[in-house]
């Protein structure tokens, strides 16, 4: 294990430049533009990991591929098999404006590197790569049968995964399923994740005349799509920070006095969060405190939101129509299928006469609790405390990554959430980064996992 160590150590500053060159290629899966870059990174990773010992594999699909890789293996191995989960996609990089240095073109600065996907995910699961590098190419004996797992579809609801997990089902076979793309609250909090929420977006959308309107000559006796809309959204939360929809909160699991009290050890405060995200005030929902709200209690999001006249100066129109993009965070035990039906049919019932109202559900993913007390959490929770130099905590936390729930169903496995995440990573937002320092002790973590899940 020392040797494993001792690789990592010398070779880093090389695994930073490789990362740069992953980074590099625009992997925007919910653009259809990127389509080339896509197959792009598949290409480059699969490219990358058989380079380090791995057997990749490019496996088609309806949407982009995913790419298998599996470490050598004797016929008929007796060591337990894991997982590993990532994606290669990323989300789109907009505002444009908003970033120092293009998303696409890392920048190493202050102990980062600076790229969207630099944490979610390409770093994170870049670190388990060369951990399995460090075993292979020192020749130290990998005491688990890993396969590499990393799809192209996961930003925009891993749709195309499902079938593929069934038709591979027996070379998937494993023990369980490691994946780093949540987070851990400070460098000194290493943190297995053991909740996630769910997600359901929807697309609504509001249609009024047949074309954009002289506001004057029509104003006052059309009603206006994007008025409408504005409304019914409004309707959508009260004026204690619960969302209005009817039966909204009906499978809620309440909170444990256990769980409520483990998350009051939670390091970060209220004030801090306010600074790092320069609002003045917190909104919540009242009687929860931030990190119940950010973690163990639903919400609805508006994501997006358009109608009429964009570009500069003014227009004096009615706009014909206005149309909003919403995500719901789900929690247990609550259900997108029964959500999305609550959604419609509150939008339905407050949609004035004087417009059409046409409902579009989007990607679901269902919420995610597991406990935290199998062998596998106590193996991880180990090498988290090896990797990182302090003892890790047990978190909820309240981003989706709908496939655990697949791994679960399908493979009937658990996942071992194992995040590198810093709060101020930017995932999603401009200027997206991984800190290096992540990367590394994310490194020294997996090759402790890998002697701790062997050792079951
Ligand atoms: N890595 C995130 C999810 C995450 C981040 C969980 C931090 C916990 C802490 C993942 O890539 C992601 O962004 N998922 C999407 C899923 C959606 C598009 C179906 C999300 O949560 O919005
Ligand atoms: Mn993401």
């Amino acid at each position: 294990m020392q040797a494993v160590l001792d690789y990592l150590a010398r070779n880093q500053s090389r695994f930073v430049d490789e990362l740069c060159d992953y980074l590099r290629i625009p992997s925007i899966s919910a653009q259809p533009n990127h389509k080339r870059d896509m197959e792009a990174a598949a290409n480059w990773l699969a490219k990358h990991c058989r380079e380090i010992g791995l057997k990749p594999e490019i496996c088609r699909t309806d949407g982009h591929p995913i790419v298998l890789a599996r470490t050598p293996r004797k016929k008929g191995s007796r060591k337990p098999h894991y997982l590993v989960y990532g994606h290669y996609d990323v989300q789109p990089p907009d505002p444009l404006d908003k970033w120092t240095s293009p998303p696409f073109e890392p920048r190493i600065a202050n102990g980062n590197v600076y790229a969207r996907g630099s944490t979610d995910n390409k770093g994170q699961h870049f670190a388990h790569l060369k951990t399995i590098e460090a075993y292979l190419k020192t020749g130290t004996e990998l005491p688990c049968d890993v396969t590499f797992v990393v799809e192209g579809e996961e930003e925009m609801g891993s749709d195309n995964i499902v079938p593929f997990l069934r038709k591979r089902k027996s070379d998937l076979k494993s023990e369980g399923v490691v994946v780093s793309d949540t987070g851990m609250p400070s460098p000194r909090h290493p943190a297995l994740t053991y909740a996630l929420r769910g997600v359901l977006a929807v697309e609504v959308r509001i249609d009024g005349p047949n074309r954009d309107l002289h506001s004057g000559l029509f104003g006052g006796a059309v009603e206006n799509p994007a008025m409408a809309l504005s409304q019914m959204l409004a309707k959508c939360r009260d004026a204690r920070g619960r969302v209005a929809i009817s039966g909204f909160y009906d499978d809620v699991v309440k909170l444990t006095p256990l769980e409520r009290r483990e998350m009051k050890r939670m390091p970060g405060t209220d004030a801090e969060l306010c600074r790092l995200l320069g609002v003045k005030q917190l909104y919540g929902e009242s009687g929860y405190t931030m990190h119940e709200q950010r973690s163990a209690r639903p919400t609805c999001e508006i994501n997006g939101l358009t109608s009429g006249y964009q570009g500069a100066g003014s227009k004096t129109i009615v706009p014909s129509y206005a149309s909003a993009k919403l995500t719901f965070r789900l929690v247990p035990n609550q259900t997108p299928e029964k959500i999305v039906k609550l959604v419609r049919a509150y939008l339905k019932k407050i949609c004035p006469p004087t417009v059409r109202m046409t409902f579009e559900p989007g990607h679901a993913g269902a919420p995610y609790i597991v406990q935290p007390t199998s062998r596998q959490v106590g193996a991880a929770l180990n090498a988290l405390r090896s990797g990182f130099g302090h003892p890790p905590i047990l978190l909820r936390e309240g981003g989706s990554i709908p496939i655990v729930n697949d791994f679960k169903k399908i493979l009937g496995v658990d996942t071992l959430l194992l995040g590198l995440a810093l709060p101020d990573d930017n995932l999603h937002s401009p200027n997206e980064k991984f800190s290096l320092d992540q990367f590394r002790k994310g490194m020294m973590m997996a090759a402790h996992l890998w002697q701790e899940l062997g050792r079951l």
